[in-house]
């Protein structure tokens, strides 16, 4: 299953992702954690040291790597030819590392995309990997986005089973919500699921009521919670600051619902 998550910055897309990935790999999935935010923080949210995080070299740095598999050097335009099918764990041995828990992290990094759009190798490269890692039974992609939905967003999210659209109670990141919704509906993700954050005791109904407005419903929230901020201040992953706090247990419970809704999908219907 692939899985992105998307929302205006800050609103926590890498607390929900990197933690997300952990659950996940608890229950023994294989997951594969993919970094597509320039930020390159979804790391820390793992829980990878700084030691190790500071020598990961992002896909698009990878100048011979891009230059290997798409036939072009950075910075030109070119054709891409995969010859190989990456599989989640391959994939992560040759780009990236393993994280606590086994969750591989995949780091994108930076794509300069010049001017005219992005028909840059790097950014077609990151593309056609996550398109063609293959996914056995028990394989979950999760991706943390850049905010909004850029240009290598929409390419590199195409095809994803779910796209959750993370927003805080007010205006603005509901607003940019509605809008990766609707960009969303062009890249054929068949799920985008409304996850409130630092939600506080009141504000739920703001979310429901202004998502309302625009047909659309909320599908879970998450709480404010100080053991968020304080892991943070700490550099330890929240999953591992406070495995037991409000948020933590709150992003657990939409693994579960979320698991349960892509099920349902892939269940298929019978006729007689
Ligand atoms: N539920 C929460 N309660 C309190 N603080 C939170 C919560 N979720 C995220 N934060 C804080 O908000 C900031 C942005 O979160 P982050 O996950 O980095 O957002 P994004 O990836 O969307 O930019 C971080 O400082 C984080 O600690
Ligand atoms: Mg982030």
């Amino acid at each position: 299953m692939k899985i992105a998550v998307a929302g205006k910055g800050g609103v926590g897309k890498t607390l929900i992702a990197g933690t997300l990935a952990r659950i996940y790999a608890r229950k023994g999935y294989h997951v594969l954690a993919v970094d597509a935010d320039p930020a390159m923080n979804l790391a820390y949210a793992l829980g990878i040291p700084p030691e190790v995080s500071s020598n990961i070299v992002p896909v698009a740095e990878n100048s011979s790597l891009i230059e290997e598999r798409t036939g072009a050097k950075p910075g030109s335009a070119f054709g891409i030819f995969f010859s190989l099918t990456p599989t989640v764990d391959d994939i992560a041995d040759k780009y990236g590392v393993v994280g606590p828990d086994g969750v591989k992290l995949l780091v994108m990094g930076t794509i300069r995309s010049g001017g005219s759009g992005c028909t840059c190798p790097a950014n077609s490269l990151l593309s056609a990997l996550i398109r063609h890692i293959t996914l056995r039974r028990g394989d979950i992609v999760i991706m943390d986005m850049e905010a909004g939905l850029e240009h290598l967003g929409r390419a590199t999210a195409r095809g994803f089973d779910a796209l959750l659209c993370i927003v805080e109670p007010n205006a603005p990141s509901v607003e940019t919500g509605i809008r990766i919704r609707r960009l969303a509906g062009e890249i054929e993700i068949r799920e985008v699921l409304f996850i409130g954050n630092k939600i506080s005791a009141g504000e739920e109904d703001y979310i429901r009521r202004a998502l309302g407005e625009a047909g659309l419903e909320l599908f879970h929230t998450v709480p404010f919670d100080q053991n968020i901020i304080r892991a943070g201040i700490m550099r330890i992953a929240p999953i591992d600051y406070s495995p037991r706090s409000p948020a933590i247990l709150a992003i657990e419970e939409l693994g579960e619902k979320l698991m349960g809704r892509l099920m349902a999908n892939l269940t298929p219907t019978y006729k007689r």
